[in-house]
Protein backbone atom coordinates (compact mmCIF):
# COMPACT_ATOMS: atom_id res chain seq x y z
CA UNK A 1 0.00 0.00 0.00
CA UNK A 2 2.90 1.95 0.53
CA UNK A 3 4.36 2.47 -2.85
CA UNK A 4 0.95 2.48 -4.19
CA UNK A 5 0.29 6.20 -2.04
CA UNK A 6 3.86 7.07 -3.13
CA UNK A 7 2.94 6.52 -6.52
CA UNK A 8 -0.48 8.79 -6.31
CA UNK A 9 1.94 11.60 -4.54
CA UNK A 10 3.72 11.95 -7.23
CA UNK A 11 1.11 11.50 -9.86
CA UNK A 12 0.37 14.46 -8.24
CA UNK A 13 3.72 16.31 -7.84
CA UNK A 14 3.06 17.63 -11.50
CA UNK A 15 -0.59 18.92 -10.79
CA UNK A 16 -0.89 22.34 -10.12
CA UNK A 17 -3.14 23.09 -6.91
CA UNK A 18 -6.02 25.67 -7.52
CA UNK A 19 -6.70 27.53 -4.63
CA UNK A 20 -10.30 28.26 -3.95
CA UNK A 21 -12.27 30.40 -1.47
CA UNK A 22 -13.17 27.51 1.49
CA UNK A 23 -16.04 25.53 0.12
CA UNK A 24 -16.04 22.43 2.66
CA UNK A 25 -17.35 18.59 1.06
CA UNK A 26 -20.56 17.70 3.03
CA UNK A 27 -20.31 16.78 6.50
CA UNK A 28 -21.69 13.07 5.49
CA UNK A 29 -19.06 12.51 3.23
CA UNK A 30 -16.17 12.20 6.01
CA UNK A 31 -13.99 10.63 4.35
CA UNK A 32 -13.83 13.90 2.18
CA UNK A 33 -13.98 16.02 4.56
CA UNK A 34 -11.01 14.70 6.44
CA UNK A 35 -8.76 14.77 2.91
CA UNK A 36 -10.22 18.31 2.98
CA UNK A 37 -8.84 19.62 6.43
CA UNK A 38 -5.66 17.46 5.83
CA UNK A 39 -4.65 19.52 2.87
CA UNK A 40 -5.88 22.48 4.04
CA UNK A 41 -3.92 23.16 7.18
CA UNK A 42 -0.03 24.08 7.07
CA UNK A 43 0.78 22.85 10.27
CA UNK A 44 -0.87 20.35 13.29
CA UNK A 45 -0.47 19.80 16.54
CA UNK A 46 1.43 16.14 17.53
CA UNK A 47 1.13 14.40 20.32
CA UNK A 48 4.20 12.09 21.56
CA UNK A 49 4.65 9.87 24.66
CA UNK A 50 7.39 12.14 26.30
CA UNK A 51 10.59 10.77 27.11
CA UNK A 52 11.47 13.89 28.87
CA UNK A 53 11.82 14.20 33.02
CA UNK A 54 9.68 15.09 34.79
CA UNK A 55 6.73 14.55 32.29
CA UNK A 56 8.32 10.74 31.04
CA UNK A 57 5.41 8.88 29.72
CA UNK A 58 3.16 11.46 29.55
CA UNK A 59 1.38 13.07 26.85
CA UNK A 60 3.37 15.77 25.32
CA UNK A 61 1.82 18.01 22.36
CA UNK A 62 3.66 20.40 19.85
CA UNK A 63 3.02 22.42 16.38
CA UNK A 64 4.69 21.19 13.84
CA UNK A 65 4.74 22.48 9.76
CA UNK A 66 3.22 19.67 7.92
CA UNK A 67 1.74 19.38 3.69
CA UNK A 68 0.59 16.53 2.46
CA UNK A 69 1.17 18.52 -1.33
CA UNK A 70 -0.09 21.59 -3.14
CA UNK A 71 -3.12 23.63 -1.76
CA UNK A 72 -6.07 21.70 -3.50
CA UNK A 73 -4.33 19.04 -5.04
CA UNK A 74 -3.36 16.89 -1.64
CA UNK A 75 -2.15 12.91 -1.67
CA UNK A 76 -3.33 12.80 2.35
CA UNK A 77 -0.11 11.66 3.89
CA UNK A 78 1.25 14.37 6.09
CA UNK A 79 5.03 15.19 5.57
CA UNK A 80 7.16 16.88 8.10
CA UNK A 81 10.36 17.97 8.04
CA UNK A 82 12.31 16.89 11.46
CA UNK A 83 15.43 17.18 13.08
CA UNK A 84 16.81 14.71 16.02
CA UNK A 85 17.74 17.84 17.93
CA UNK A 86 13.77 18.39 18.64
CA UNK A 87 12.08 17.78 22.14
CA UNK A 88 9.31 15.35 20.13
CA UNK A 89 11.24 13.83 17.54
CA UNK A 90 13.12 12.55 20.55
CA UNK A 91 10.77 10.74 21.74
CA UNK A 92 9.88 9.53 18.12
CA UNK A 93 12.99 7.82 18.51
CA UNK A 94 12.10 5.82 21.29
CA UNK A 95 8.10 5.43 19.91
CA UNK A 96 7.20 6.51 16.86
CA UNK A 97 3.80 6.00 17.40
CA UNK A 98 1.89 9.61 17.54
CA UNK A 99 -1.03 11.59 16.84
CA UNK A 100 -1.54 15.03 14.56
CA UNK A 101 -4.67 16.82 15.23
CA UNK A 102 -5.32 19.89 12.51
CA UNK A 103 -8.25 21.79 12.52
CA UNK A 104 -10.21 24.49 9.58
CA UNK A 105 -10.35 26.40 13.12
CA UNK A 106 -6.27 27.30 11.61
CA UNK A 107 -8.09 28.67 8.71
CA UNK A 108 -10.16 32.23 8.28
CA UNK A 109 -13.11 29.56 7.71
CA UNK A 110 -14.89 28.79 11.40
CA UNK A 111 -14.55 32.85 12.07
CA UNK A 112 -15.99 33.72 8.93
CA UNK A 113 -18.44 31.19 9.37
CA UNK A 114 -18.89 31.83 13.49
CA UNK A 115 -18.12 28.01 14.60
CA UNK A 116 -16.11 27.86 17.98
CA UNK A 117 -13.07 25.91 17.11
CA UNK A 118 -14.51 23.06 19.79
CA UNK A 119 -17.50 23.41 17.93
CA UNK A 120 -17.87 20.14 15.61
CA UNK A 121 -19.00 22.29 12.94
CA UNK A 122 -15.50 23.61 12.69
CA UNK A 123 -14.29 20.64 11.28
CA UNK A 124 -11.44 19.00 12.94
CA UNK A 125 -9.68 16.06 12.39
CA UNK A 126 -7.09 13.36 14.66
CA UNK A 127 -4.93 11.16 13.45
CA UNK A 128 -3.67 8.04 14.77
CA UNK A 129 -0.30 6.40 13.83
CA UNK A 130 3.03 6.50 13.46
CA UNK A 131 5.93 8.88 12.12
CA UNK A 132 8.28 7.44 9.60
CA UNK A 133 11.14 8.59 8.12
CA UNK A 134 10.77 8.53 4.32
CA UNK A 135 13.67 8.88 1.58
CA UNK A 136 14.61 8.37 -2.02
CA UNK A 137 11.43 9.44 -4.57
CA UNK A 138 9.00 9.76 -1.42
CA UNK A 139 11.60 12.22 0.15
CA UNK A 140 11.78 14.40 -2.93
CA UNK A 141 7.35 14.67 -2.85
CA UNK A 142 8.09 15.22 1.06
CA UNK A 143 10.59 18.19 -0.12
CA UNK A 144 8.24 19.79 -2.63
CA UNK A 145 4.82 19.25 -0.74
CA UNK A 146 6.62 21.17 2.39
CA UNK A 147 9.01 23.66 0.98
CA UNK A 148 6.02 24.94 -1.63
CA UNK A 149 4.18 25.75 1.73
CA UNK A 150 6.98 26.54 3.60
CA UNK A 151 9.37 28.74 2.01
CA UNK A 152 11.13 29.66 5.14
CA UNK A 153 12.50 25.50 5.49
CA UNK A 154 15.14 26.08 2.58
CA UNK A 155 17.13 28.41 4.72
CA UNK A 156 16.74 25.93 8.14
CA UNK A 157 19.90 25.46 9.21
CA UNK A 158 22.07 22.51 7.75
CA UNK A 159 24.04 21.34 10.62
CA UNK A 160 20.80 20.44 12.64
CA UNK A 161 20.34 17.08 10.08
CA UNK A 162 17.09 17.45 8.54
CA UNK A 163 15.67 14.47 7.67
CA UNK A 164 11.78 14.17 6.08
CA UNK A 165 9.38 12.24 7.30
CA UNK A 166 6.05 10.90 6.66
CA UNK A 167 2.31 10.15 9.63
CA UNK A 168 1.55 6.41 8.78
CA UNK A 169 -1.81 7.03 10.09
CA UNK A 170 -3.40 4.13 11.30
CA UNK A 171 -6.74 5.17 12.24
CA UNK A 172 -8.20 9.05 11.40
CA UNK A 173 -11.14 10.04 13.61
CA UNK A 174 -13.70 13.15 12.39
CA UNK A 175 -15.97 15.93 13.78
CA UNK A 176 -17.27 17.80 11.40
CA UNK A 177 -21.00 17.99 12.71
CA UNK A 178 -23.03 16.74 15.69
CA UNK A 179 -23.25 12.95 17.01
CA UNK A 180 -20.10 12.62 18.24
CA UNK A 181 -16.97 11.56 16.50
CA UNK A 182 -16.66 9.43 13.47
CA UNK A 183 -13.80 6.94 12.82
CA UNK A 184 -12.33 6.74 8.98
CA UNK A 185 -9.90 3.83 7.82
CA UNK A 186 -6.76 4.33 6.29
CA UNK A 187 -8.39 2.90 3.34
CA UNK A 188 -11.33 5.07 3.09
CA UNK A 189 -9.32 8.22 3.28
CA UNK A 190 -7.19 8.15 1.04
CA UNK A 191 -9.61 6.54 -1.83
CA UNK A 192 -11.92 9.37 -1.08
CA UNK A 193 -11.45 12.53 -3.67
CA UNK A 194 -9.27 15.75 -2.37
CA UNK A 195 -11.39 17.22 -5.49
CA UNK A 196 -13.99 19.42 -2.95
CA UNK A 197 -15.71 20.86 -5.66
C1 LIG B 1 15.43 4.88 3.87
O1 LIG B 1 14.54 4.95 4.98
C2 LIG B 1 14.48 3.78 5.76
C3 LIG B 1 13.49 4.04 6.85
O2 LIG B 1 12.24 4.37 6.33
C4 LIG B 1 15.86 3.44 6.31
O3 LIG B 1 15.78 2.23 7.01
C5 LIG B 1 16.87 3.34 5.20
O4 LIG B 1 18.15 3.15 5.73
C6 LIG B 1 16.86 4.60 4.35
N1 LIG B 1 17.77 4.47 3.23
C7 LIG B 1 18.68 5.39 2.95
C8 LIG B 1 19.49 5.11 1.74
O5 LIG B 1 18.81 6.42 3.58
C1 LIG C 1 2.45 1.88 9.29
O1 LIG C 1 1.43 1.57 10.20
C2 LIG C 1 0.93 0.25 10.11
C3 LIG C 1 -0.16 0.11 11.13
O2 LIG C 1 -1.23 0.93 10.80
C4 LIG C 1 2.04 -0.73 10.37
O3 LIG C 1 1.56 -2.04 10.20
C5 LIG C 1 3.20 -0.48 9.42
O4 LIG C 1 4.28 -1.31 9.75
C6 LIG C 1 3.64 0.97 9.51
N1 LIG C 1 4.67 1.25 8.51
C7 LIG C 1 5.89 1.61 8.84
C8 LIG C 1 6.81 1.83 7.70
O5 LIG C 1 6.23 1.79 9.99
Amino acid sequence: MSALLSAWCLLLLGLVGGSSALHIPPHQDVARVARFVANQCDWASMATVSTHDPVRGQPFSNAFSVSDGRLGSGCGVPYLYLTRMEVSVQDLQVNPQASLSMSLAQTDYCRQEGYDPQSPLCAHIILSGSVVEVNGTEADFAKDALFTRHPEMVGWPADHDWFFAKFNISMVWVLDYFGGVKTVTPEEYFKASPDTK
